[in-house]
């Protein structure tokens, strides 16, 4: 058996924790692997490599992908130009029986849309986004929340010794998973979602109150936040990209306004990419290790068009078609919006 691997979209710490997984339980059962470069951009420029026990030895905790990876190809309209039949005859070419596809919600649509063509595809959800149906958590999550938590700690100091509000701004795009749970694993005081949008009069009267009380504040906002009757802070258009908005900036926003209704000094900093770099958590490394073994299950069983996913504590597996354009965003009933709000955290409105 002949079996390919890739990582597409954004990169995300715990990618070569799943390319090594695959690889070491697919060549101990007798198969070859072959890593694809630059994600989907590989099949069709024709770029790919084998991968031997020996490759992906000691990447565990290496962050990014050793394989590289595109955040803006789609075979199916590359350039206005469909190219799909490229990348299927390099498939061909090499000989793949099988392709391992390790991404997020675009990657996932590609990958559904190759097996419909008859390459057989199984699917690792990635993001830190945490944003992708069907599975409890992705890889790369847990890595980034620990970022933002640090982040806020690390701020904490100047808003206590300046008696200052403090804004982190994290990434998340329309979902606020990590705004949430780094916020609350770094003590934040106010967390702002996409999903639960703020005024900013009620986080100017929830500052000056801590002004009162505490005498500073610290707020962390996710890039897809956005304040009532206001539109997404958009950083930049990706052409090509499946999803081509770039949030960011949301934080600045914020500090500009609420600066001239408060006593205090206001900064905010915004963490971008280091959320998304690194090396991977214990967890994430964990995690991504069973996601890339079973994985390797699912294809040697023959159980193609699915894509990994963890539910509860167990790995099981899902169609790849029931999340194919489908994002997961906070629910208002969420366990951990109640115990932040009962906590004191202030929530949106
Ligand atoms: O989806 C992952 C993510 O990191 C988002 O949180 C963020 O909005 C986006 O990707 C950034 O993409 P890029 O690396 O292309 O700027």
């Amino acid at each position: 058996m002949h079996v390919g691997i890739l990582t597409g979209g954004g990169d995300c710490p715990g990618l070569n924790a799943v390319i090594r997984a695959v690889t070491l339980a697919l060549v101990g059962h007798g198969a070859r692997v072959t890593g694809i470069e630059r994600g989907f951009h590989g099949l069709i420029s024709r770029h790919s490599r084998p991968l031997a026990p020996a490759d992906v030895n000691g990447i565990l905790a290496q962050g990014g992908t050793i394989l590289g990876t595109h955040n803006a190809c789609d075979p199916f309209h590359s350039d206005g130009t469909d190219r799909s039949g490229d990348a299927m005859a390099y498939a061909h070419h090499l000989g793949l029986d099988a392709l391992v596809v390790i991404g997020g919600d675009g990657t996932m649509q590609i990958a559904h849309a190759f097996q419909r063509l008859g390459l057989p595809v199984v699917g690792v959800p990635k993001t830190i986004d945490n944003d992708l149906p069907g599975t409890d958590r992705t890889f790369g999550f847990d890595s980034a929340v620990a970022v933002v938590a640090e982040a806020l700690d690390r701020v904490a100091t100047t808003a206590r010794s300046h008696g200052r509000v403090m804004i982190v701004e994290t990434m998340g795009r329309y979902a606020g998973w990590i705004a949430l749970e780094g916020g609350m694993a770094g003590g934040a005081d106010a967390i702002l979602l996409p999903e639960l949008p703020f005024t900013v009069d009620a986080v100017a009267a929830f500052a000056r109150a801590r002004e009162a009380d505490h005498g500073w504040t610290l707020i962390c906002i996710a890039e897809g936040a956005r304040a009532d009757g206001e539109g997404l802070t958009v950083r930049e258009r990706i052409a090509g990209s499946p999803d081509p908005l770039r949030l960011g900036g949301v934080g600045a926003w914020l500090q500009q306004r609420l600066e001239p209704m408060l006593k205090s000094e206001v900064r905010s900093t915004l963490l971008g990419h280091t959320q998304r770099g690194g090396t991977p958590t214990a967890f994430d490394r964990v995690l991504a290790t069973r996601f890339g073994w079973h994985a390797a299950e699912l294809v040697r069983a023959g159980s193609f068009g699915r894509m990994v996913a963890l539910q509860g504590d167990a790995i099981g597996s899902i169609a790849i078609e029931s999340i194919a354009g489908r994002s997961r965003p906070v629910p208002p009933d969420h366990p951990l919006l109640q115990a932040a709000r009962g906590t004191g955290v202030m929530l949106g409105r």
